[in-house]
């Protein structure tokens, strides 16, 4: 392959530079040029390609966001959409395609490859839903991030005995929340894979009242079975002990320097993408399994949202005590 694109999409997520960099670096180390597409699949379809120098991908492995942007597109879901992209794919004479996102994004890039368009899959987004692989880009700085906010709310919690009600992204999947209640210490979690009813809630609430806690911390998974300011308004008819508040970490959760760990990996799957794409894998992800980076279908990447090591609810049970 002499030219490839790297293009990033959906909700950005912290490392998505980093491979970036890697996937430009790679690209010069094996002599083949890689272009920068903006705004995920609109600039596909648009046309809006630059080629990438060592020089443009300098200074920016320690930021957070993605320097090509990102967006979320409808029109490529179309047919019309994508063979509006493989036209401009082939003027511009490239012969290969990185794409770095989240379950949306990875689905286009599927679609691509089943119209034998060379596509390769980097996993970019902070809700570890994506299949097959151990952790994306960017999920270990989210939870940093949450874990450092739920710190702060617990030293204002325990000042004022009060329990605060904390909501966390992660879209359809529990990830974030359970590893950050465990990691955070907090009473009780609500994670869209488990029903658990708000009667429990105020139930773990009262429980860590009665035995003397000074604070209660509830960690509610944006995809709950119910929303946080519902719960909110539920406890505010009951008696648990502690004054309630209620914070909703949002963006904040999406921005920031990746970690040592997200540089990493997005390092590694940066490399490991292009050397699969030049050595002719397409309709793949690449994937962190164990220790190994290896690639799996895309298919099986999107065919179902990760799942939760239901262990880790037992543990969370009994460490809240
Ligand atoms: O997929 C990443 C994510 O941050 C989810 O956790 C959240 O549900 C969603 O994106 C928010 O999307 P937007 O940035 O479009 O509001």
């Amino acid at each position: 392959m002499k030219r490839i694109a790297v293009m990033t999409s959906g909700g950005d997520s912290p490392g998505m530079n980093a491979a970036i960099r890697a996937v430009v670096r790679t690209g010069m180390e094996l002599g083949i040029e890689v272009f920068g597409i903006r705004q995920g699949y609109s600039g596909l379809m648009n046309g809006d390609y630059n080629l990438l120098t060592s020089v443009e991908v300098s200074g920016i492995l320690q930021r957070g966001g993605t320097i090509l942007q990102t967006a979320r597109n409808e029109e490529f879901k179309t047919p019309a959409g994508q063979k509006k992209a493989l036209r401009r794919l082939n003027e511009k004479g490239i012969e290969g395609l990185i794409v770095i996102g989240g379950n949306g994004s990875l689905t286009g890039a599927l679609a691509l490859s089943k119209q034998g368009f060379p596509t390769v899959g980097i996993p970019g987004s902070i809700d570890n839903d994506i299949n097959g692989t151990d952790m994306s880009i960017g999920v270990d700085t989210a939870l940093n991030t949450i874990l450092d906010a739920l710190d702060r709310l617990r030293d204002t919690a325990t000042s004022h005995q009060r329990a605060f009600l904390i909501e966390v992204m992660g879209r359809n999947c529990g990830y974030l929340a359970l590893m950050g209640s465990i990691l955070g210490g907090a009473e009780v979690v609500v994670t869209p894979e488990r029903e658990v009813k708000m009667e429990e809630v105020a139930a773990a609430l009262e429980d860590a009242y009665v035995r003397g806690k000074t604070h209660a911390i509830a960690v509610i998974a944006e995809g709950a079975p119910f929303k946080v300011t519902q719960l909110q308004e539920f406890l505010s008819g009951k008696n648990v002990g502690f004054e309630i508040r209620l914070t909703i970490l949002g963006h904040i959760q999406r921005g920031g320097s990746p970690t040592a760990f997200d540089r990493l990996l997005a390092t590694r799957m940066g490399v490991k993408s292009v050397r699969v794409i030049n050595a002719g894998e397409s309709g793949v992800m690449v994937a962190q399994v164990g220790r190994e980076m290896k690639t799996i279908p895309l298919q099986e990447a999107i065919d179902q949202i990760r799942p939760i090591n239901e262990s880790y609810y037992e543990m969370a049970r009994f460490l809240s005590r």
